[in-house]
C-alpha cells in the first residue's frame, strides 16, 4: 500500500517557534495531506548557515530544532505516518547538492528576489553575499529530490525555489536519459501569504509581528489589541475599510464563525461597529482555534526524550530512501567514485577503470 503513495517533500529553516503564517501558508497543508502522501518533513538546520556571518550558537539552533518539531507535532504532523527529520543527519544532502549546482546557472540563482532579500536581512551586498546564499535553491532542490518528492506545500515566498527544483529536475533526467526525478507540483496555501499584526505584507519573528503557535491566550489577546486596522477611522462611527484590512483578514482566516464575521464586516463598514469588539472577537476565535494546539503542544512537551527520538526514527527513514536515490544518481550519470567507495567498504562490487 505504501510504496505506491506519491511522496511529499517539506519543511521549515529551524530560527524559532512558528506562527500563525506558517500555518495558513503551509503546515494546514500538510497536516491534511498526510494520508494520501507518503509525507517527509525536513528540519533545514544546514540552510540555517546560509545567512550567518559568525558562529551559529549550537545551543540556539537545538532549542529551535526542538521547537519546530514540537510545533510539528502540535499541529498535528504525526510521526507514525509521516517522516520528521533533520536534514544535517542526512550526508546524501550534501553529495547531492554538490552534483544539483551542475545543472542551474548562477544568473538564474543571483536574479531570485528571494536570495536578494534574504541577503540585504542579513547585511550582505554582491560583494558579501557567500556562495551558500546564492546556492540556497540548490540545497532546498537536493531536499525534495533525495525522497524523490511529487509534492511540495510551501509559502508563497518558496514557490520560485520549486520552480527552481523543477528545472533542475528536467535538465537531469534529460541530460541522463533517465526519470530519476518526478517533476514536483507546487501547493500554496490557503492563505498565501498572512499579512503581520502591524500590518506589515509578511507575518515574521523577525519582524516582530507574528502570532506565535505557542503564544499562551494571555499574549494573544494582547497581540491583537494593538493589531493594525484602517488608518483612516479616527472613531467608530467611521465607516470603515474591510479589505486589507489585517483584522478581517484573520478574521476570515481563523474564525469559523462565517455569521459572526460577516456581522462584523458590515457593521464596520457602515461605522457601526467599535475596533474593540472586532478584536475582542478575533482574540477569541484566534485562542480557539489555538487551544488544542496548545495542548498537544503541551502533551508531546511533558515526554522527555521523546522530539529526540522522533528526530532519530524519522532521520534514520528519511536516510534510507535517500541512499538508494543518490545510488539511482549515480548509475544515471555512470561516477566511479562511488563504486569505489562501495570497494572500500568491502563490497564486492566490480570496479574496472578503462
Ligand atoms: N526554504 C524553506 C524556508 O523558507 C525551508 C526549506 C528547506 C524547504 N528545504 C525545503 C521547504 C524543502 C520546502 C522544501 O524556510
Amino acid at each position: 500500500m505504501n510504496v505506491s503513495k506519491k511522496r511529499i517533500l517539506t519543511g521549515d529553516r529551524p530560527t524559532g517557534k512558528l506562527h500563525l503564517g506558517h500555518y495558513v501558508g503551509s503546515l494546514q497543508n500538510r497536516v491534511a495531506l498526510q494520508d494520501k502522501y507518503a509525507c517527509h518533513f525536513i528540519i533545514a538546520d544546514l540552510h540555517t548557515l546560509t545567512t550567518k556571518s559568525e558562529k551559529v550558537y549550537l545551543d540556539e539552533l537545538d532549542r529551535s530544532i526542538y521547537n519546530v518539531v514540537l510545533d510539528y507535532l502540535a499541529v498535528g504532523i504525526d510521526p507514525e505516518r509521516s517522516v520528521i527529520f533533520l536534514q544535517s543527519a542526512v550526508p546524501e544532502t550534501f553529495e547531492l547538492t554538490l552534483l544539483l549546482g551542475n545543472l542551474v546557472t548562477l544568473p538564474r540563482l543571483t536574479r531570485l528576489p528571494s536570495i536578494k532579500e534574504m541577503a540585504r536581512a542579513a547585511n550582505m551586498d554582491d560583494e558579501t553575499v557567500p556562495f551558500g546564499l546564492i546556492g540556497y535553491p540548490v540545497l532546498q532542490a537536493a531536499d525534495i529530490l533525495l525522497p524523490r518528492a511529487h509534492l511540495v506545500p510551501v509559502g508563497k515566498d518558496n514557490e520560485a525555489h520549486v520552480e527552481i527544483t523543477r528545472e533542475i529536475a528536467r535538465r537531469f533526467n534529460r541530460m541522463y536519459e533517465v526519470e530519476v526525478f518526478p517533476i514536483p507540483d507546487v501547493l500554496i496555501g490557503e492563505v498565501p501569504t498572512l499579512v503581520g499584526t502591524d500590518g506589515q505584507a509578511k507575518m515574521s519573528k523577525s519582524l516582530g509581528n507574528a502570532i506565535l503557535l505557542s503564544d499562551d491566550a494571555e499574549t494573544v489577546e494582547q497581540k491583537v489589541r494593538t493589531m493594525y486596522t484602517d488608518p483612516n477611522r479616527i472613531r467608530a462611527d467611521v465607516p470603515g475599510r474591510v479589505e486589507g484590512n489585517p483584522v478581517f483578514i484573520y478574521h476570515d482566516a481563523f474564525n469559523p464563525d462565517l455569521g459572526e464575521v460577516e456581522d462584523l464586516k458590515s457593521r464596520y463598514r457602515q461605522g457601526k461597529v467599535g475596533d474593540v469588539e472586532v478584536k475582542r472577537k478575533l482574540a477569541s476565535a484566534i485562542n480557539s482555534f489555538l487551544e488544542p494546539i496548545r495542548e498537544r503542544r503541551a502533551t508531546y512537551a511533558s515526554q522527555p526524550g521523546l522530539v529526540e527520538e522522533i528526530l532519530v526514527e524519522g532521520s534514520r527513514k528519511m536516510q534510507a530512501t535517500a541512499r538508494q536515490t543518490m545510488d539511482m544518481v549515480y548509475a544515471a550519470m555512470g561516477l566511479s567514485g562511488p563504486r569505489l567507495r562501495q570497494v572500500i567498504h568491502g563490497e564486492a562490487v566490480p570496479f574496472r577503470l578503462g
